[in-house]
């Protein structure tokens, strides 16, 4: 079985980000043969900035890494690194209606918000289905809001099928990740960049801590009990600590005679303590500067092979050999 999924490079990794698409791939890759990649070709349909796409692009390699991707067990590449990629969508573009994409939200959002889409944010799904169906992936895990391009990649897959012959490109079974995986951030709303309410998964001890602090709460005195039900620093520290320390901070909340404050700084420190063995593994893949770019490397090197059976059989197909 082949597990495929992509992620953007688009900065500072967050809490919301690991436990949402980090966790879970590094999870899958003992389940199946998994190709994961880092999406540069899609984030630059919302960004054009050189410097800020390279950096982005090997920080989201290293903590990737340090989060637990095994480069032994995981075919891990840059997108851009196979550009097959770009032939399977255009041959993909050839079968697709525009009216598949016009009616794809990623691309409706931005009008609406009155940002002047580009050709490429409107033929994003069509790269999406590439990225997919290059690699005969039969299971693509993606977070809900990717729902409907998995939808299009399958639409896409059945006509390209149905026009050149039945076993043209593998027909994939999207895993979407149901709402129930939901992380809140520092005021209650679900944890985004869009909405400044993260914390990071790597930092400074002395800043990451304080950001904690910040944590929105109601005014109960400290004695008083504390609603559990909505708080956000229950919800937070059930992320980090053991099933025990939970229960206690929960019997603490119904008891009273803890303020926010205090129960703040424990969820600080479990934060910390949480993200400690991928803090040491960043360090160690730091501290070798050719490692990261010799693990893409050879995960490009595999891609590229694979990629090359699968684009030559489609070839075939629709008839440029
Ligand atoms: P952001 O909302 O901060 O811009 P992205 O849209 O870049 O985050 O998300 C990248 C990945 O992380 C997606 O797969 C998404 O499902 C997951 N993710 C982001 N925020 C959360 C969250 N609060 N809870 C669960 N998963 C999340
Ligand atoms: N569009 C996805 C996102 O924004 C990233 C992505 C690109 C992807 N190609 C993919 C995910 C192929 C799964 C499969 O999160």
């Amino acid at each position: 079985m082949r597990i495929l999924t992509g992620l953007q490079p688009s900065g500072k990794l967050h809490v919301g980000n690991y436990f949402g698409a980090m966790e879970p791939a590094v999870r899958l890759q003992n389940e199946g043969e998994a190709f994961y990649f880092i999406a540069d070709y899609h984030a630059m349909t919302s960004s054009q900035d050189a410097a800020a796409l390279r950096a982005n692009v090997r920080e989201l390699a290293i903590d990737f890494l340090a989060c637990g991707l095994d480069p032994e067990k995981a075919v891990f590449f840059r997108q851009s690194a196979v550009p097959e990629v770009n032939e399977l969508a255009w041959l993909l573009s050839t079968v697709c209606p525009m009216s598949l994409l016009e009616k794809c939200h990623s691309y409706k959002d931005k009008i609406a918000n009155g940002i002047s889409p580009n050709h490429a944010l409107f033929a994003y799904p069509a790269l999406m289905a590439a990225d997919i169906l290059l690699y005969d992936s039969n299971k693509v895990p993606v977070g809900k809001d990717q729902k409907q391009h998995l939808e299009v990649t399958r639409d896409l897959a059945v006509k390209l099928n149905e026009t050149y012959g039945e076993h043209t490109v593998l027909l994939p079974e999207p895993i979407i990740r149901e709402d129930t995986a939901v992380i809140i951030g520092l005021d209650g709303r679900k944890m985004s960049k869009s909405y400044n309410n993260t914390l990071p998964i790597f930092g400074e001890e002395k800043p990451l801590k304080k950001l904690v602090m910040r944590i929105v709460t109601d005014s109960t005195p400290v004695e008083d009990p504390k609603p559990v039900e909505g708080s956000t620093i229950l919800a937070l520290y059930k992320l980090f600590a053991s099933p025990e320390d939970y229960a206690t901070m929960v019997s603490q909340h119904e008891q009273g005679g803890t303020g926010y404050g205090d129960l703040k700084k424990r969820v600080a420190e479990a934060y910390w303590d949480f993200f400690a063995p991928m803090r040491a593994r960043r360090e160690a893949i730091l501290a070798d500067p050719g490692y990261v770019d010799d693990v893409l490397a050879k995960g490009a090197a595999r891609a590229r092979e694979e990629a090359g059976k699968v684009l030559d059989r489609v070839r075939a197909a629709v008839g440029l050999r």
